[in-house]
């Protein structure tokens, strides 16, 4: 999963290209590289940081160019391997995101045509297929070598002495930006903020020709129309506002996302269309998703319990894909922040395919999952930039509270507070965010283990787990998340002076038992942090260090316990100098399998 981007206008394109990259880095970080046209093609690429390619990069002259940023897939990082990526000629530069699955075929072609490959990539294949077909019309000749590709793939397309560039999409992102007498091309929309809010989203099969000024866009050589979109979402929106790491700006962003996601709803706008779901009848449901959207699927599998009573099944999308399967008049929501995880989407084709209503919670307007789903509920998290998903878990789970609560069979006066405390979250996050000191000390306390335990019962025991990854995700130690009860059946043979254990201890029919689990474990000897709510004066006198969060209804407490651990898992990360918002060997969303 890589960021591209192309510039074409009257400017000198190699300092718009990078700044454009610079932003794209949460999407893939190994290596990056550009090319710029004028007479001829230069290209500059290294497995670098952009920061690092803008001081290492000789000036190269041209109005017009492409630029990539690499997670690699096929390839190590390397400087051969990085795009953009050259014909024989060296006239055409193409940079890639995505995966060309018959690549081997097609390079053995190739190279058996006479055509000289340098690199490991799957990219490679695509410049020299288009000089094979190139005659003189650039438009025919990619139109013909995207012909013999199978995959997915955005594309950009630079060819020295033409002054245009030449943008495609199968399977994944690629946005327009309407400039003034110039055009920016990039896989995702913070990358061009800083130029323009006027952006086309391209669809899947669209071949856009871009030239200073015009933008012609064709599905299978006809013309067609896209609509143009004014992003609301500032430069600032996608930069840091202040903080020192995206993850704590869009952690301290959770009051807004949580007003901004449910301000249309609890004024009465339906939130997905009552009618389909209402005659489908929702007999079974099934929540399926990937990492942290994974674990707001099992939030959501105890609400759809509590609220609904009816079977649900939340599911792992990479398990689902090789076995999984669905009963009659399943109702199916898949989860994605980014839209475009490769699992999730390959997960949605199979639930349309067996005959699912197939609503999606994503926070990308315009992604892939948007499209393939018959309903798409957008989370109003704004641009997430930190790999580390937190403010888009959260607006999943108001989504998942509301949506279940528009459907919920319990009585009305319930339904009624239920709501009104809703509408309390985000103050209550508000006053977890202000006790940042507590958790900043329990963070100095915990960057000195290797090993950490975090134990949950029932609606807690998924935020046992996304706590577990967060602390993995940006500190580098190795956490596990536990049902609380299930450690005593092996775990605990881990447990000692050496390996911390976190509790959540909230206020619901889980308390006694996990008072237990948390005798049990102190009596192994593990330091033991609580996570409890104020007015606890029971907790104390077992933990070592107790982080108390505000008082909410039992069915809300993962919502204060997650802002918790997420500020617990940053300063631990900070404590031990990790880069907290491009973690090693992690990409913002994956899009291959
Ligand atoms: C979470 O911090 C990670 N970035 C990762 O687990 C992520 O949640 C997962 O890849 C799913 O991404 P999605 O929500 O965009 O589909």
């Amino acid at each position: 999963m890589c960021g591209i981007v192309g510039y074409i206008g009257s400017k000198q394109a190699q300092p718009i290209l990078l700044n454009c990259l610079g932003k794209l880095e949460y999407r893939g970080y190994d290596s990056c590289g550009i090319a710029v046209s004028s007479s001829g093609i230069e290209t500059c690429k290294d497995a670098i940081r952009v920061a690092a390619l803008k001081k290492a990069a000789p000036r190269l002259g041209g109005t017009a160019g492409v630029g990539h940023t690499r997670w690699a897939t096929h390839g190590k990082p390397s400087q051969v391997n990085a795009h953009p990526h050259l014909d024989c000629t060296g006239n055409i530069a193409v940079v890639h995101n995505g995966i060309i699955d018959n690549f081997q075929r097609l390079k053995q072609q190739l190279t058996s045509e006479g055509h000289k490959f340098v690199s490991e990539t799957d990219t490679e294949v695509i410049p020299h297929l288009i000089e094979k077909y190139y005659d003189g019309n650039l438009e025919k000749a990619i139109e013909a070598a995207l012909g013999d590709i199978e995959g997915s793939y955005a594309i950009i397309v630079v060819v020295a002495s033409e002054s245009k560039l030449i943008a495609a999409r199968e399977d994944n992102p690629l946005k327009i930006g309407i400039g003034d007498g110039e055009d920016f091309i990039a896989s995702d929309v913070p990358a061009i903020l800083d130029y323009t809010d006027r952006v086309i989203y391209l669809e899947d099969g669209d071949i856009s020709v871009i030239t200073a000024g015009s933008i012609k866009i064709k599905q299978h050589g006809t013309e067609v129309a896209r609509e143009e979109h004014k992003i609301s979402w500032t430069v600032e929106d996608a930069q840091k506002a202040g903080y020192e790491h995206f993850m704590l700006k869009e952690i301290h962003e959770q009051p807004k996302v949580i007003r901004d996601t449910l301000v249309g709803w609890v004024s009465g706008e339906p939130i997905v269309d009552l009618a389909m779901m209402r005659d489908a009848g929702i007999e079974a449901m099934l929540v399926l998703a990937c990492g942290t959207s994974y674990h707001a699927a099992l939030v959501g599998k105890h609400i759809v319990q509590e609220l609904l009573r009816i079977p649900v099944r939340a599911e792992l999308a990479s398990e689902f894909n090789y076995y999984g399967h669905t009963l009659a008049g399943t109702t199916a929501i898949v989860i994605t922040q980014s839209g475009e995880t490769a699992d999730a989407l390959k997960a949605m084709k199979r639930l349309k395919e067996a005959g699912c209503q197939l609503i999606v919670i994503t926070n990308v307007v315009g992604s892939t999952a948007s499209r393939i789903a018959d309903q798409t509920i957008y989370t109003r998290a704004g641009p997430e930039i930190s790999v580390a998903a937190t403010k888009s878990f959260m607006a999943q789970l108001m989504v998942l509270y509301w949506l279940m609560m528009s459907y919920s069979k319990i009585e009305a006066r319930r339904l009624a507070s239920m709501t009104m405390e809703l509408r309390q979250l985000p103050v209550k996050v508000q006053q977890v965010l202000e006790n940042e000191d507590k958790i900043l000390a329990c963070a100095r306390y915990l960057s000195r283990y290797e090993d950490v335990f975090f134990m949950g019962r029932g609606v807690n025991y998924p935020v046992a787990l996304e706590g577990a990854l967060k602390l993995k995700e940006v500190s580098y130690i190795h956490a596990e998340g536990y049902a609380a009860g299930e450690l005593k059946h092996g775990p605990f043979a881990l447990l000692g002076g050496n390996t911390p254990v976190i509790a959540i201890a909230a206020q619901d029919n889980t308390y006694e038992a996990m008072l237990t689990n948390i005798r049990e474990v102190k009596a192994r000897g593990s330091p033991l942090i609580a996570l409890a709510e104020e007015g606890d004066e029971v907790i104390g006198e077992l933990a070592d260090s107790v982080i108390t969060v505000p008082k909410v209804d039992a069915i809300f407490s993962p919502v204060v316990n997650t802002v918790a651990l997420q500020l617990l898992a940053y300063y631990t990360a900070k404590e031990r100098g990790c880069s907290i918002d491009f973690p090693r060997n992690l990409a913002k969303s994956v899009t291959v399998e």
